[in-house]
């Protein structure tokens, strides 16, 4: 068999982007690709981008900059490498990419990575090759299923893509055009794929679509299944022990979602729920299709079941025809719900969008007056929701080391990082940590005695007999 080759992969953006590029470099391992994090190193560089907004762009152009040089030093040294644009720059700008980055030898959308060792072949055949279709057969089936020691080696967390694309068709919205139309992946599918993870060492499943509370896949029972009843039965699969999902849209709240929320101890009471605008004049230029109203509404039935619940968010600021006034209603709607963490970005037109072409565009340095200002509020929310978990006891699942020798840290429910010092079997566990400090968004805490790090002595005495007994 040839040496492998190496393969660099660099994601930019959302967690979709994240799991597509476990996916390809799974499906590329069958092709015997091996990864490496030196892009200079790699037979093969894949920039896998985001187009949500003009910055996440143009970091692309930048990138492929470096990378021509790269390409030529191995040239020079008599390697090939050959580059890749894959996501949603890859879907927004097909062909134009090579015109302005003539060092791209192939351009594969985000519905059609499944295509990429075909795609390979044929570059090194024709010189370049493009695929920005969205092939009507579903991409999954052909991807290949990640080996167990890259299940290990990716830790105990993990992201399952149980639903592409979106309908919704905000006006602001670059998905509905790159990730194309909602589809459901069937519920058997993503149960194989959540035991398959599950039985190599994964303990929290974070189901993730562009508009996940859409899901609407076929179960087992040939009738569509919503996401609260999805996530009902991979609570029962054995080894998970904490459940998330992202993103979802506030009008898709079923019953079955909020039922899950109160019956599933699995599913974690931290809810990513965007509302964009806190104005319903934006909200309708937006066609967000619900009001602030129907947003409290939503707000108050996951808290009806679930007293700990705590929310996120994303806010768009300057977006076209936003005055003053309805500036200050997102301001009072942050101030209302009381978020643990949001997310502010600044409006970007993006091509082919509605809003692109509305009047009323809010000049730069507006924009980033209320960008300031939303992210003092919502700074300061999260400063408070983080000091009032000093003191209490919550349950923190393990991920890995800590910087520090003899420190483990893991997440709450909340995602805040907990650092305890513990040994190191404790990473895959669910244990009550006392929060007892505080530094940035890293939080410090005490486990119960019986997990508390073994003393000195006995640490010495158990590495001489292991040494020994080698
Ligand atoms: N300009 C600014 N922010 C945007 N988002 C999506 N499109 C744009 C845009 N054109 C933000 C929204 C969305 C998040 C993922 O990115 O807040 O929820
Ligand atoms: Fe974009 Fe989300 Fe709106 Fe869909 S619901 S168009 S993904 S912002």
């Amino acid at each position: 068999m040839n040496a492998p080759r190496k393969l660099h992969i660099k994601s930019y953006g959302c967690q979709m982007n994240v799991y597509d590029a476990q996916r390809m470099v799974d499906t590329l391992a069958r092709e015997n690709f091996v990864e490496t994090d030196n892009a200079a190193d790699a037979d093969l560089v894949i920039l896998n981008t985001c187009h949500i907004r003009e910055k996440a762009s143009e970091k692309v152009y930048s990138e492929l900059g470096r990378l021509r040089e790269a390409k030529e030093d191995a040239a020079g040294a008599g390697r090939d490498m050959k580059i890749v644009v894959a996501g949603c720059v890859a879907q927004a700008e097909g062909a134009e990419i090579v015109r302005r980055a003539p060092v791209v030898d192939v351009v594969v959308g985000p519905q059609s990575y499944h295509h990429l060792p075909d795609l390979l072949r044929r570059a090194a055949r024709d010189g370049r090759a493009i695929e920005t279709e969205f092939p009507l057969q579903d991409k999954f089936t052909s991807l290949a299923p990640p080996q167990p020691a890259a299940i290990r080696a990716r830790g105990i967390t993990s992201f399952v893509t149980v639903q592409e694309g979106c309908d919704k068709f905000c006006t602001f919205c670059v998905v509905p055009y790159t990730r194309g139309a909602e589809v459901s992946r069937p519920v058997a599918k993503i149960v194989d794929d959540v035991r398959r993870l599950a039985d190599n060492g994964v303990r929290e499943i974070t189901l993730i679509g562009q508009n996940v509370n859409a899901f609407h896949g076929e179960g087992p029972d040939g009738k569509p299944w919503p996401l609260g009843k999805l996530l009902h039965h991979i609570a029962a699969i054995q080894g998970i022990a904490r459940l998330r999902y992202t993103t979802s849209h506030p009008c898709d709240v079923d019953d079955s979602l909020i039922a899950a929320h109160r019956d599933l101890p699995a599913l974690m009471p931290y809810l990513h729920l965007p509302v964009q605008s806190g104005s319903d004049r934006i909200l309708g230029g937006m066609n967000r299709k619900h009001t602030v109203a129907d947003y409290h509404r939503v707000i108050d039935r996951f808290r009806a079941v679930r007293a700990d619940m705590a929310f996120s968010s994303d806010f768009i600021v300057g977006f076209p025809g936003e005055t003053d006034q309805d500036f200050a209603a997102t301001l009072a709607l942050v101030a209302q719900i009381g978020y643990a963490s949001a997310y502010s970005f600044k409006y970007s037109p993006r091509p082919g969008t509605p809003a692109a072409d509305m009047q009323g565009m809010i000049d730069a340095a507006t924009m980033d007056q209320r960008l300031a200002q939303l992210q003092q509020l919502i700074d300061s929310q999260q400063s408070a929701f983080n000091a009032g978990c000093i003191g209490k006891t919550l349950d923190v699942l393990f991920e890995q080391a800590g910087r520090r020798a003899g420190q483990l840290v893991g997440r709450s429910a909340y995602l805040q990082p907990v650092h305890v010092m513990a040994s190191p079997d404790i990473v895959g566990q669910v244990l009550p940590v006392t929060l007892t400090g505080l530094e940035r968004y890293s939080f410090f805490g005490d486990l119960p005695a019986e997990h508390a790090p073994v003393a000195a002595s006995h640490r010495d005495h158990a590495s001489l007999t292991a040494t020994t007994g080698a």
